[in-house]
């Protein structure tokens, strides 16, 4: 069995962190998402990885090079314009040959891995597998609709009206029958060839379609609050360990990852928390469910349930929570004076002000 893991895209959708990045290497718990994905490929026990990459190719490349880190043998295919994920299996064609294999949306998350869904397909080899999980607004997802028997009915991509609340995970599981699928179908509204369709063709020929509905799952959409989330829950699961320095007046509480040439002075850390090498934490508090990335400065300040990305510093500022900071962004404290403060609201606007 092989992989096509899917990490082109335009990555149009307006997202906190993403513009400058391919939304593949989002971090998690300062790892990116897509490598969450490889390795529950891995696990899975399949090796052969074919990537389909777009604008954002040396980005992948230099993050997942050859895959030999992950035990993985990654292949690159060019996507010369994102033409859609049915468009994506087309130019896989001769990668694939004739193997079953298990597409994945690298901005995909799934809590807990692949490997008993693709044992699973394994054994039953249906012609295809779709994932689903319940959404509170499907309209951003491809849709499914159940019949009865729990067979997969209808598929749509994006509808105005969602048909029900199942919206389709980035993960699915093919037999060759598909390469029939992505042949017939021809391009949908926004012009791409859609893998829903394609699924929806093998449902109309009468072929062998199957789902699954999971729980913990996540992609992302932009949303903060889910981001943060998602980072919480897989910081429970970090390995603590310390390959960096702590002097004598700091103190580390609980599950804490300090990765090598970071540097712990005069604070206190209560996990789970990660701290990415190169970090220096100083004079500063940080709490549980926080990602602080390579090369960051924290300093003076206190930060908890919260996200850091690479090359940054919050310096001075007392307590930060339920935040995300971009890449090389400065932290710091208004000037003192004069001591007025300015402000920019927008209508219903609530805002503590303590002085
Ligand atoms: C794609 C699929 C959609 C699916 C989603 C999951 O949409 O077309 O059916 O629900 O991935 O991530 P995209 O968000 O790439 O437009």
């Amino acid at each position: 069995m092989k992989a096509l893991v899917l990490a082109g895209g335009a990555g149009t959708r307006l997202r906190p962190i993403t513009h400058t990045s391919a939304k593949q290497l989002v971090p998690v718990a300062n790892k990116p998402v897509l490598f969450y994905g490889l390795e529950s490929i891995a696990a899975a026990g399949i090796t052969d990885v074919g990537m389909i990459v777009g604008d954002s190719a040396d980005e992948i490349r230099e993050a997942v090079g050859d895959g030999s880190a992950l035990g993985l043998d990654v292949t690159y295919i060019r996507q010369e314009a994102p033409l859609g994920l049915a468009h994506a299996v087309l130019i896989a064609r001769d990668y694939l040959g004739d193997a079953d294999f298990v597409m994945y949306l690298g901005d995909n998350f799934i809590v807990g891995g692949i490997t008993a869904l693709v044992d699973n397909f394994r054994a039953e080899r249906p012609d295809a597998q779709i994932l689903l999980t319940k959404v509170s607004d499907p309209r951003a997802f491809g849709v499914a609709e159940l019949g009865p028997d729990g067979r997969v009915r209808t598929l749509e991509e994006k509808p105005d009206v969602p048909r029900s609340d199942l919206a389709l995970v980035g993960v699915y599981l093919f037999t060759p029958a598909v390469h029939d699928a992505v042949r017939a179908i021809r391009p949908s509204r926004r012009g791409e060839l859609e893998i829903t369709h394609a699924i929806q063709w093998l449902v109309d020929e009468g072929r062998d379609v199957r789902s699954t509905t999971i729980s913990g799952y996540w992609k992302d959409t932009g949303n903060v609050t889910d981001m943060l989330e998602v980072n919480r829950s897989v910081l429970e699961t970090v390995e603590p360990g310390c390959e960096g320095e702590v002097d004598a007046d700091s103190e580390i509480i609980g599950r804490v990852r300090i990765d090598a040439g970071a540097k712990v002075a005069s604070s206190r850390i209560v996990g789970p928390a990660v701290i990415g090498p190169g970090t220096l934490i100083e004079g500063s508090y940080v709490g549980p469910f926080t990602s602080v990335a390579g090369g960051c400065v924290i300093r003076d300040s206190e930060i908890e349930y919260s996200i850091v990305l690479r090359d940054s510093s919050v310096c001075g500022v007392g307590r930060v929570e339920a935040s995300l900071i971009g890449r090389n962004v400065e932290v710091t404290p208004a000037p003192r004076h004069p001591s007025a403060h300015r402000l920019v609201l927008g209508d219903h606007s609530k805002v503590q002000i303590s002085s």
